[in-house]
């Protein structure tokens, strides 16, 4: 359950007095219970481990984009450290003060620094010996900061802060943007810097983390967080002012270019087209196939569950029925046709960043969603929603991109899953990692149970003497292709 709290921020002067000056409305995300602020979150004028914290930066760049933007730090840290933004003409800033059990926004102005909002609690701070992704969010229009771990999603904001939310007319909008514009300008040289604290230098970590800590473990993306993007696909064709009032749809025209690509390639195909001839559907022959002892599908089911990963779970399996080759900008082959039986499922995986499209060909399919460092087999999804046939969902490298799939309907369910790579997508992995048994995170190479062209003509076979009367049903499939 998330809540939204109310906090008045005040300032002190510099003798100490409360000003009464009322900065920002707090939202603090919570998955259980009710948090109030503290006597100590109302009045603030020092900073957090002040003193603490090195003089020189570890890191810091130019903003793309002055005054606004993602910034997420893929590191490794045991210990305090502190994201400043900032411009290259001014000594005001944002900071973003990161302990072990708490996080912390606040602003410096003419010197004084103010805190906007603080969380304190287990596992929002740094986690020791795990490289996270931590990500702050800068909005210089509505003046809205954010901060995160994981992938930037509603579900993984921590901390939230509006500058405006206290201001009741234009003239005191008009005063905060004043006093802040410095910050929140599209003329000022944006600098974002992250700063360790001394105990960092001095600890045994930081030769763990220089190994990370290249620019490449820093990403920027131009824009603020705002809001999700939906999961589900809508052809451009049929947008209304509704579906764009709504944002109910991830438009397609809008896709990730890797994404629209694919959509644009399977957004048509339909299992049962064309029809079979002789009156027999692929889509039954593949539920008589699967259901059916000694039939193609049935057997290489129950080959899978043998050799499965999780040996306890023979419904932790699925076959992936291949399409063409591998042309080498995909993780295994781009196209494939994943048939699941009733209440098989798949284990928590992500897609290695590949961008991913995926329509429901037949039946329906649960989604769930993860965070980026989900390692608990059993944890909790940040979101679910179903897709049913003729549905379409995408998978980017900062969406959706750690996911599992469950068939929790009576009948099987198949999919179409495309992957591609980022076009800026240097690294190519092969693999999709998922989440092992024990909490560890293991490799999955792409690989295909059979093809589809022979998967086809063997379970349309099977169907056709069967509808034919035979009662010779395969018996020397065991084999698995
Ligand atoms: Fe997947």
């Amino acid at each position: 359950m998330f809540i939204t709290i109310l906090s008045d921020v005040c300032k002190l002067d510099g003798e100490g007095q409360m000003n009464g000056t009322h900065v920002c409305r707090i939202h603090v995300k919570r998955d259980v219970g009710v948090v109030r602020p503290q006597s100590s979150d109302r009045c603030m004028t020092r900073e957090p481990l002040a003193g603490e914290f090195r003089t020189h930066p570890t890191w810091n760049k130019s903003m793309p984009v002055n005054g606004q933007g993602v910034f997420t730090f893929n590191i490794t840290r045991n210990a305090p450290f502190l994201v400043v933004m900032t411009t290259a003409t001014t000594s005001d800033n944002v900071k973003l003060t990161i302990g072990e059990t708490f996080a912390e926004l606040g602003i410096t102005h003419g010197n004084e620094y103010t805190r906007l909002s603080r969380i304190e609690k287990q596992h929002v701070g740094y986690e020791e010996d795990r490289q996270i992704s931590y990500w702050v969010s800068c909005n210089r229009d509505s003046l809205v900061l954010k901060y995160g771990k994981g992938y930037t999603m509603e579900e993984t904001t921590l901390l939230e802060c509006d500058l405006l939310t206290r201001a009741t007319t234009r003239e005191e909008q008009k005063e905060i943007r004043d006093r802040y514009h410095v910050l929140f300008s599209a003329e000022g040289k944006g600098i974002v810097e992250l700063y360790d604290s001394k105990a960092f230098i001095s600890s045994s970590a930081l030769k763990r983390a220089k190994a990370i800590d290249s620019e490449r473990s820093v990403c920027f993306r131009k824009n603020p967080f705002i809001r999700n993007l939906s999961p589900f696909v809508l052809h451009s064709d049929h947008t209304t002012l509704s579906v764009l009032d709504s944002g109910l749809y991830m438009l397609s025209g809008s896709l990730p270019p890797g994404c629209k690509e694919m959509y644009d390639n399977i957004r048509k195909i339909e299992l049962d087209s064309p029809p079979e001839v002789d009156g027999v559907l692929l889509s039954d022959a593949i539920r008589f196939s699967i259901d059916t002892n000694g039939c193609l599908l049935h057997n290489m089911l129950q080959e899978k569950a043998r050799y499965s990963c999780h040996q306890h779970n023979a419904r932790e399996t699925y076959l992936r029925v291949t399409l063409g080759e591998n042309l080498g900008d995909s993780p295994g082959i781009p196209y494939v046709l994943e048939i699941w039986p009733s209440k098989h499922y798949s284990p928590i995986h992500n897609h290695g960043n590949a961008n991913a499209v995926i329509k429901v060909l037949f039946g329906q399919i649960n989604v769930s969603i993860y965070n980026k460092h989900t390692t608990d087999p059993d944890e909790k999804p940040l979101k679910t929603f179903v897709a049913n046939s003729g549905d379409v969902t995408w998978i980017s490298q900062d969406w959706y991109q750690t996911h599992k799939l469950w068939n929790n309907t009576a009948d099987y369910c198949a999919t179409i899953q495309c992957y591609k790579y980022d076009p800026g997508d240097t690294t190519h992995w092969s693999y999709f990692d998922y989440v092992g048994e024990n909490s560890t995170i293991e490799g999955f190479l792409p690989s295909s149970d059979i093809t589809f062209r022979d998967m086809r003509q063997k379970v349309l076979d099977e169907y056709r003497q069967t509808l034919c009367g035979s009662t010779q049903v395969h018996q020397d499939l065991s084999t698995v292709q």
